[in-house]
């Protein structure tokens, strides 16, 4: 009995543990293949999926229509409903991404905003996500796409906090200095989101092994505009890239794990500039990690012989000690 007990309490810690990260880790899970992506292993939702690896899950990701709706169905909506069929009590906050990045000005405009944010609220509420993830920036002066993208951040945090539950509002925002200068007002979008994935995965492709100053520059430059260190998540990647293209195609840490020998132009992270990476977020006393993605990691740990999920999980180990 006193074993049982103990056993008992013992499972209550590490459950507990497990749900009490000190920081966040956020990851995104995207089914549909990246057409820039080669061979692509095939993720199931149900057997792969580690439902308490991340603190967050980013589905990836819908975009509005020419009337600025969204879909209801398919995608990630679908793969939500497939990971909530598999893990009907998973504590992972799941949110679904709505890429805007392809998306005409349009939407800034005050009927149309207001069209979109229906036909996101309606789906959030319809599916059962925990919030929403707006992906976007742009790369050239626009001061009134810059004003307008605060705007509908606002009608969106106005929206979802009228929703029963908490909900969730975050961005996934550029991590190129000049970009995150042309697209953001940061003050104003910290006041409503509750955090901030900032996409510093591939800035550092062709760099120096270990050594990520763009990644660096790009977190710095929010913090100088004010961003509360606490809401940034630093972005990094479970994959790699073959160098030796014009179009740089994406290796998926699987796939580099096993890649051979002559690939001598695929970069991938090592572990120990995955080790940095994590570590500069606890030094800097960011609020998290944004691991992108959870399906190009080594996920059945198969060709890494590293266990499931290698990098997501070598990550953990630092940011959720
Ligand atoms: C956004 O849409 C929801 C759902 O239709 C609605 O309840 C809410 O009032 C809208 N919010 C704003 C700020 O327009």
């Amino acid at each position: 009995m006193q074993k049982l007990l103990l056993l008992v309490g013992l499972c209550v810690l590490v459950a507990h543990l497990e749900a009490t990260c000190p920081r966040k880790l956020v990851c995104t899970f995207q089914s549909i293949p990246n057409l820039n992506t080669a061979n692509l292993n095939n993720f199931n939702m149900a057997s792969h999926m580690e439902p308490e690896l991340c603190t967050h899950i980013v589905f990836k990701s819908v975009q509005p229509d020419n009337a600025m709706v969204i879909p209801s169905s398919g995608g990630p909506i679908q793969d939500h409903h497939n990971f909530n069929l598999a893990f009907p009590s998973a504590t992972a906050k799941t949110l679904l991404e709505v890429d805007l990045t392809q998306t005409s000005s349009a939407i800034f405009a005050p009927l149309n905003m207001a069209t979109f944010n229906t036909s996101v609220i309606n789906v959030v509420d319809a599916a059962g996500f925990d919030g929403v993830n707006i992906l976007w920036s742009q790369s050239h002066e626009n001061e009134q796409d810059k004003i307008g993208f605060t705007a509908l951040m606002q009608e969106l945090n106005a929206a979802l906090e009228e929703m029963p539950g908490t909900r969730l509002l975050t961005a996934s925002v550029s991590g190129v200095p000049s970009d995150i200068d042309y697209s953001y007002e940061v003050p104003q979008l910290a006041l409503v989101v509750d955090f901030f994935n900032v996409m510093t995965a591939d800035l550092d492709r062709t760099s120096t092994p270990g050594q990520f100053a763009a990644a660096i520059a790009g977190m710095q430059k929010l913090v100088a505009k004010d961003a509360p260190k606490a809401k940034l998540n630093m972005g990094i990647a479970t994959y790699g890239f073959d160098t030796n293209n014009a179009n740089p195609k994406i290796w998926a840490k699987y796939q580099a794990c096993v890649a051979p020998a002559s690939s001598s132009t695929v970069r991938v992270d090592s572990a120990a500039t995955i080790d940095a990476k994590a570590q500069h977020v606890v030094d800097e006393e960011f609020g998290g990690a944004f691991m992108t993605s959870l399906q190009l990691d080594d996920f059945d740990g198969v060709a890494c012989a590293a266990g499931p999920f290698p990098v997501i999980q070598r990550v953990k180990d630092v940011v959720c000690p």
